[in-house]
């Protein structure tokens, strides 16, 4: 395009030049901040971070979380906020058809087996295409290392009443073991616990420890499931996660032990009220299915759970860990208090000296990308692609937020702002939407050199960070990444950014 017509075309579509100075005259604030030393900031980890179990034992913290897979992770850190990078080392990967999919709730526990302390790795999984089969299972580690190795122990499960089962988790009471798990009976899934012979085996059948019954236990769907003992002083209680997953409105509640028979649902008295619960001030919806932990020390008591960023996130793998330390109330109950932002300092838990080793995401105002080519049309995405199209709803799928390269700070990476942590990936020249993984493959192809438009300089245009001369380009109302040749692949390699008014 020569000078004369790029001047034309700059003044003829109006306020690009003054918006294009206005905009590019904006230096980028830095969008990330770096936590105070001795602090953290939730979430754990960005992607896939459900049903979390997390322990201290012998000078680190373990964590696992559910995988969906046919695998299972553990990670392991001398820091609480060292979690964040720590690798997620594979521990046990199924083969059999039986029980080879779908793996959720991991929880590791470390109890008497026949040949002194072992880990035993509860864990929910199933068939391969459907959760109608999932069933509780455990491993049994080799030592008393919590990253195993392990060898596959049993299915647990009632004979008398075989289905489906899942969350499984252990309570030692009276000097007994017991096995807490959940399970549908007609409109209701409800909260089971049974007796043990030992860490793996089942010595009765099970009996009702509780179902949906308060309005907050309804929301969605009648469950009760995620049941996890606590212990204080002389008191016993199960905390539990209620209402459907998918929900805003997943929850915590709490049974308290009054001392009869373990057995006897009776035996169990439900708070009225939940006792941890969305925080939409905070921007925390579906707090749940929980676990706790000590700080080094031993002072501290903790809880890991699991919770969206945005309300509608669902139960999937938006979820992320978060933890915080919880106090006591007079009575002798737990105070969880309020799921906290994942902007609030969170100081160490006593004993950990970590500093967080992820800078925090600062709030940044949203950013539009209009087509040089055709100023109706705008970057946005839909079902994960990314596309060029006219301004349509959600209004927040055409809203970006510039942040510096996850490859290279000097170069950027373009976050959905409806999506956090979502980021414009080039997948073999298509360009997605995909959520951040942490990898470097993932890292070099979310990052682009923003450069003058190839079209006019007063508008942007965005090289491949992986593959130079090649450009975010439009290509039949699809984000694709090449080298433009043409006057007209070059204008359509032009987008005119604009801050959206909050
Ligand atoms: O996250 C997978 C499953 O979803 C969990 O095991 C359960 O608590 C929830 O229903």
């Amino acid at each position: 395009m020569k000078k004369q017509q790029l001047i034309s075309t700059v003044v003829k579509s109006g306020l690009w030049l003054i918006a294009g100075f206005a905009i590019l005259s904006v230096a980028y604030q830095p969008t990330t901040a770096q936590t105070p030393d001795g602090s953290f900031h939730n979430p754990l980890n960005t992607f896939e971070g459900a049903d979390p179990w997390l322990t201290y034992y012998d000078g680190f913290y373990y964590l696992s979380t559910t995988s969906g897979t046919s695998q299972l992770y553990m990670q392991k850190s001398a820091t609480l906020s060292g979690l964040k990078v720590a690798k997620q080392e594979l521990i046990y990967a199924e083969t059999d058809p039986s029980r080879c999919c779908n793996m959720w709730a991991p929880e590791f526990h470390l109890l008497d087996g026949p040949d002194g302390k072992r880990w035993y790795f509860y864990y929910t999984a199933g068939t391969n295409g459907t959760l109608d089969n999932q069933h509780s299972h455990v491993l049994e580690s080799a030592g008393t290392d919590p990253m195993g190795p392990y060898t596959y122990k049993a299915r647990i499960f009632d004979p008398a009443n075989d289905g489906y089962s899942i969350d499984g988790s252990v309570m030692q009471l009276n000097d007994n073991l017991y096995f807490l798990f959940s399970s549908w009976t007609g409109d209701f899934q409800k909260l089971y616990i049974a007796p043990m012979s030992n860490p793996w085996t089942l010595s009765g059948s099970r009996h009702l420890l509780t179902q949906s019954q308060y309005s907050w236990e309804k929301v969605g769907l009648n469950v009760t499931e995620g049941p996890e003992a606590l212990q204080h002083g002389d008191k016993t209680f199960i905390i539990y996660s209620a209402s459907f997953c998918a929900t805003d409105d997943y929850k915590l509640g709490m049974l308290t032990y009054n001392g009869g028979d373990v057995l006897d649902t009776k035996s169990w008295d439900k708070s009225p009220e939940p006792v941890f619960q969305r925080s939409d001030e905070n921007s925390v919806y579906a707090p749940g299915h929980n676990g706790f932990f000590k700080s080094p020390d031993g002072t501290e008591d903790w809880i890991v759970y699991h919770a969206n960023d945005n309300p509608g996130d669902g139960c999937a793998g938006k979820r992320t860990t978060r933890v915080q330390k919880f106090t006591w109330n007079a009575d002798g109950t737990p105070n969880f208090g309020v799921p906290v932002s994942i902007t609030t300092d969170i100081t160490n838990p006593s004993g950990d000296t970590g500093n967080d080793p992820l800078p925090q995401r600062l709030p940044v105002p949203g950013v539009r990308f209009a087509s040089f080519a055709d100023p109706t049309k705008f970057i946005n995405h839909f079902s994960q692609r990314a596309r060029v199209s006219k301004l349509g709803e959600p209004a927040g799928d055409f809203e970006f937020v510039i942040r510096e390269g996850l490859a290279d700070p000097k170069a950027v990476s373009i976050e959905s702002k409806n999506h956090p942590n979502s980021y414009l990936l080039n997948r073999n020249g298509n360009v997605w939407l995909a959520q951040f993984d942490g990898t470097d493959d993932f890292n070099t192809a979310a990052t682009w050199w923003q450069k003058p438009g190839l079209a006019s300089p007063d508008a942007l245009s965005f090289e491949s960070f992986v593959k130079p001369d090649a450009y975010l380009i439009n290509v039949n109302g699809f984000l694709n990444v090449k080298a433009p040749t043409t006057d007209a692949e070059k204008a359509a390699a032009t987008f005119v950014m604009s801050d959206v008014k909050e």
